[in-house]
């Protein structure tokens, strides 16, 4: 079973530096030898290219409305990305993008739905659903979702828009810091969402079930975007913008390995947000290599 890995050093996307680190921080972490030792055949497709904010104006492109800080650069590696995970499937590999900041999922989803209909799983802290105009902070990371849905200004942007995602398909898991300014967008959409109170009352694993019912529902695919901010701050400290009251390291497990379940088609999945600089001796990065091991069918037994 062949893997491909591509590297996103991107914090194009995010305020805090660090992110573009990502990448090198989980390859460090074991990534290779642990996806070797399931089984796969795992290729590095290595690193795409991607600016330093330094050499660039962030404003250098204006939407028509609102603020998206760079908007042309972020459109340019998402569309190199895009081009690069279709490659990688279309050689019937199974991508597995590092970030960088959450904005690169713009490519990643782009290039998993070029081909076919494929249902998502977000599991986040945030909602991501901000536009230029929605936005508090001008970082696209907090905007792919409603990127890829073609929401508001985002609907006339052909490189952002993935047409064969269906709103119907997209889950949103563990949601606890959602912008009043971004709400009402996730509210009046046809995606599903699951908060941390969700999780509260019905437990990680009916949830779990729940989402992947909903997000395979008619469609063949799934992809799995996994914002390490997903998990509570206190295991996953080395993150960007971290927010209290994520869920454990155990319901992250028990959540992965839902999804590693032989009948869920899951088709390719990116690990994002985590920031070395933040973290407490890598410990963020050797989480992301768990929660893609146990995604990808790792047990105990
Ligand atoms: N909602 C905030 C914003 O729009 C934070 C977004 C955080 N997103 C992320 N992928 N970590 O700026
Ligand atoms: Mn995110
Ligand atoms: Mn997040
Ligand atoms: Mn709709």
């Amino acid at each position: 079973r062949p893997i491909t890995v591509l590297g996103v050093p991107m914090d194009l996307g995010a305020d805090r530096r660090g992110v573009d680190m990502g990448p090198s921080a989980i390859r460090y972490a074991g990534l290779a030898d642990e996806l070797e030792s399931l089984g796969f055949d795992c290729v590095d497709g290595g690193d795409l290219r991607v600016p330093r904010p330094e050499e660039r104006d962030p404003d250098a492109e204006e939407p028509a409305g609102g603020r998206a800080k760079y908007l042309g650069e972020t459109r340019d590696v998402c569309t190199r990305l895009a081009t690069r995970v279709g490659d990688v499937l279309g050689r019937g590999s199974f991508p597995l993008v590092l970030g960088g900041d959450h904005s690169i999922a713009i490519g990643t989803v782009g290039g998993v739905a070029r081909t076919r209909e494929t249902g998502l799983i977000w599991f986040d802290a945030h909602g991501d659903f901000n536009t230029p105009e929605t936005s508090p902070s001008g970082n696209v990371h907090g905007m792919p979702l409603a990127a890829i849905l073609g929401t508001g200004p985002f609907a006339a942007s052909e490189w952002a828009t993935a047409p064969t995602v269906p709103e119907e398909n997209v889950v949103l898991v563990g949601l606890r810091d959602v912008d009043p300014t971004e709400r009402p967008a996730i509210v009046d959409s046809d995606v599903t969402t699951f908060t941390m109170t969700d999780i509260d009352h019905r437990g990680i694993t009916d949830v779990v079930e729940s989402a992947i019912a909903v997000a395979t529902d008619g469609v063949d695919h799934l992809h799995v975007s996994l914002d390490l901010d997903w998990l509570d701050p206190s295991e996953a400290p080395g993150v960007g913008t971290p927010v209290r009251g994520g869920v454990s390291y155990r319901e992250a497990h028990a959540a992965m390995e839902r999804v590693a379940a032989p009948e869920v088609p899951l088709t390719s999945m990116e690990l994002v947000e985590v920031n070395p600089i933040l973290d407490e001796h890598n410990r963020t990065a050797e989480l992301a290599v768990e929660m893609a091991a146990s995604a990808l069918g790792k047990r105990v037994l």
